[in-house]
């Protein structure tokens, strides 16, 4: 089977039948109304750049009208479709026009791709649907399409997977009317193979497609990978005296807000024994620095080293409302934060040496 053919032939077959015929840019060549259409498109539906498109062009019914203009004019007729940085690259490409290239578009798309706001796969679609030029698009729509159809994994915002995805596009490309084959592309991503919901039973690639029969259409296109979560340490004071041990309430702000927890050892601090006693007032037997291990939170993972303080006698250090010598056999009353829980589970059972937190 030639895969490109194959593509081409379906995804045409389809579009005569299935796709969008009438929409206000098609059935035109003129480039400025073209390149128009697809800068609303980029990052807007259809239905919303529809009337948007309408009162455009009855003020600015050429290049050299939207050139002359002041750039609030353009703005204004914008108003509501959002993404500004849109209209104010349309105003300078307008006036590139006018000035750089004597008022006429551009034809090829290396050169519609120098104007401001356009990128390579925008620069093909003006090309292809005005000048009836032959450049791949690689939308996201089209990059959708591609990832799910041929299964190509990772993230296409890749450099490496961008790349295989515009050769992909190239190799995909057929020999005449690649107005048309784009087209079928855009729709059949807009309306078919959608982000959300799929209607793999309307795709003419159903049969072919990867992500189909590996029942991976909602894995693909693969998602931006999450950025690893920023890791934080800290060191926490087992205070432990006669089966007790000391809690203070946290501040109200940050995490575990206002709850009792371990006593947190300032980074600051290298001797947990000195810091003992000009805190609490307490003399340490011994200062045990045992494995350290995680715990994740929404937005970090928080390293916690225990510390465990052996006071043989807890006398009458710190008694008030921020600070609790809690009983060991009351900690599952207490309400504390899962990892103190984990620390104080772990010294009632005897096992507060050792590597017990490392897994
Ligand atoms: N999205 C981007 N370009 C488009 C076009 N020409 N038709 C429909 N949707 C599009």
């Amino acid at each position: 089977m030639d895969t490109g053919k194959d593509f081409a032939l379906r995804l045409s077959e389809w579009h005569r039948a299935h796709g969008r015929h009438d929409l206000p840019w098609q059935n035109t060549r003129d480039p400025y109304r073209i390149w128009l259409s697809e800068i609303m498109l980029q990052q807007t539906q259809v239905d919303t750049v529809i009337p948007y498109y309408a009162r455009f062009l009855a003020r600015f019914p050429d290049l050299g009208s939207l050139a002359a203009a002041p750039v609030d004019d353009v703005l204004a007729l914008w108003s509501g479709l959002g993404y500004y940085a849109r209209a104010r690259n349309l105003h300078k490409a307008a006036q590139a026009v006018m000035n750089e290239h004597g008022g006429e578009f551009p034809r090829q798309p290396e050169a519609i791709a120098e104007l401001p706001g356009v990128g390579r796969s925008t620069a093909a679609a003006v090309a292809d649907f005005a000048f009836g030029a032959r450049a791949a698009i690689l939308d996201g729509n089209v990059k959708r399409v591609l990832c799910r159809v041929f299964g190509i994994d990772g993230f296409p915002g890749e450099r490496a997977v961008e790349q295989q995805l515009w050769a992909l596009a190239e190799e995909l490309l057929p020999q005449r009317d690649v107005g048309t084959y784009i087209q079928a592309q855009m729709d059949l991503g807009a309306t078919v193979c959608t982000r959300g919901r799929a209607a793999c039973e309307r795709c003419p690639m159903a049969d072919i497609c990867v992500a189909r029969r590996e029942d991976r259409v909602g894995e693909l296109p693969a998602a931006r990978p999450r950025k690893a979560a920023p890791q934080r340490q800290v060191r926490v004071a087992v205070i432990h005296a006669e089966g007790r041990v000391l809690l203070e309430r946290r501040p109200p702000a940050g995490i575990w807000g206002g709850l009792l927890a371990l006593p947190e050892i300032p980074d600051g601090e290298a001797d947990a024994a000195r810091w003992l006693g000009a805190r609490f007032g307490l003399a340490a037997r011994d200062a045990i620095t045992l494995a350290p291990f995680n715990h994740s939170f929404t937005h970090f993972r928080l390293e916690i080293t225990p510390i465990r303080l052996d006071v043989g006698d807890a006398g009458h250090a710190v008694a008030d409302a921020d600070h609790r010598w809690l009983a060991l056999g009351e900690r599952d009353e207490a309400g504390l934060p899962t990892p103190v829980r984990r620390i104080l589970d772990a010294l009632a059972d005897g096992n507060l040496e050792g590597d017990l937190f490392s897994r």
